[in-house]
């Protein structure tokens, strides 16, 4: 049988109305749809108003498949009405045209990235970088170094301490240096170490003091090793981390593990800036540890990653690195 004209209208309209359903999600748009096929004066109305004009055999094929679109059509815009109703996401709320943003990746913190230049400048120089732990006995952070309990030196750290009952000789490390003896009592030298990790002091902080920091300490200890050596390898080392012609000078300073003792300044814009301890292995630290001081000597380091870092990026305060502020960190 051939369709009829108004039969035909029944399919299109059903195509219309389908794919214009689809592509309405929000609510306005829905019950616009509604009132475009659905209403009083819509499309599939007028339809069925127009089948007067057929014949009565056309009149009941077209007027069925009509009132079965109608059903039809109804049940589909119920449900996507609720499907609106439920989103979660406003429907219309995301535009899809808007250009991708890249996603927010992690990045290896200032102190790390510091400390890993540091070491390895002095693991390409034959130093093997090593860690040790945070929480430390009295015994390494002091005595071993040649800092017993009446020392005055032990006011140079202001140190935080452990409350344990049954002990009271547990501390958090105020320097690195206690590893130069966990090292020494465990290894035959030669010994050539860089050791980065966390420290800690019972202090005020400011722009340059924080109670919490990083160092990197170094240890040689060999046959032969002299002060030329420790020279030799720190003015290297300033050479890597600040330029080729950097310039470098070397005070006297006192530390109760090394003797003699230095700080090492660099030039900086025309200042000079400490940026570490150092000094020849105290030959009491070397027996203390076992090695035999006549036949082993060696220098030793210490410096903060922090403090370098300030210089190398003009950085004006030490607190920036552990106030865990984006702002800072992104800019690494
Ligand atoms: N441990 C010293 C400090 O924290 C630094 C240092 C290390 C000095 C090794 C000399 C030798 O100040």
């Amino acid at each position: 049988m051939p369709t009829t004209q108004s039969s035909e209208s029944v399919e299109e309209l059903k195509i219309d109305a389908t794919s214009a359903l689809r592509s309405a999600d929000s609510r306005d748009q829905l019950e616009a749809w509604r009132v475009e096929y659905l209403g009083r004066k819509g499309r599939l109305t007028s339809v069925l108003r127009g089948l007067g004009s057929l014949d009565i055999e056309q009149r009941k094929v077209v007027g069925a498949s009509a009132n079965r679109l109608r059903a039809e059509l109804e049940s589909l815009f119920d449900e996507r009405l609720q499907q609106a109703k439920s989103a979660r996401v406003p429907a219309g709320s995301i535009d899809v045209t808007l250009p991708g943003r890249k996603p927010a990746l992690g990045g290896l913190h200032p102190s790390t990235q510091m400390i890993r230049e540091i070491t390895q400048a002095f693991n390409e120089m034959g130093f093997q970088t090593i860690e040790g732990p945070e929480i430390e006995l009295e015994r390494y952070n002091f005595d071993m170094l040649n800092i017993p309990a009446d020392h005055p030196a032990r006011d140079q750290f202001d140190t935080i301490w452990v409350d344990q009952d049954s002990r009271d000789d547990i501390l958090l490390r105020t320097h690195t240096s206690p590893m130069q003896a966990r090292v020494m009592e465990k290894t035959d030298p030669p010994v050539r170490v860089v050791v980065p990790g966390k420290c800690y002091r019972y202090e005020a902080t400011d722009a340059t003091h924080e109670w919490q920091f990083n160092q990197v300490e170094g240890l040689a200890v060999d046959e032969g090793i002299t002060f030329a050596d420790l020279k030799g390898t720190l003015y290297e080392f300033a050479r890597r981390i600040f330029g080729p012609s950097r310039k470098v000078r070397f005070r006297c300073d006192y530390f109760p593990f090394v003797e003699p003792g230095v700080d090492m300044s660099i030039d900086w814009n025309g200042r000079w800036i400490e940026i570490m301890g150092a000094g020849m292995v105290h030959p009491k630290v070397l027996e203390n540890a076992g090695y035999d001081s006549d036949k082993y000597t060696g220098f030793a380091f210490g410096m903060g990653p922090e403090r370098i870092s300030m210089l190398r990026n003009d950085i004006t305060d030490i607190r920036h690195f552990f106030a865990n502020d984006l702002r800072f960190l992104t800019q690494f």
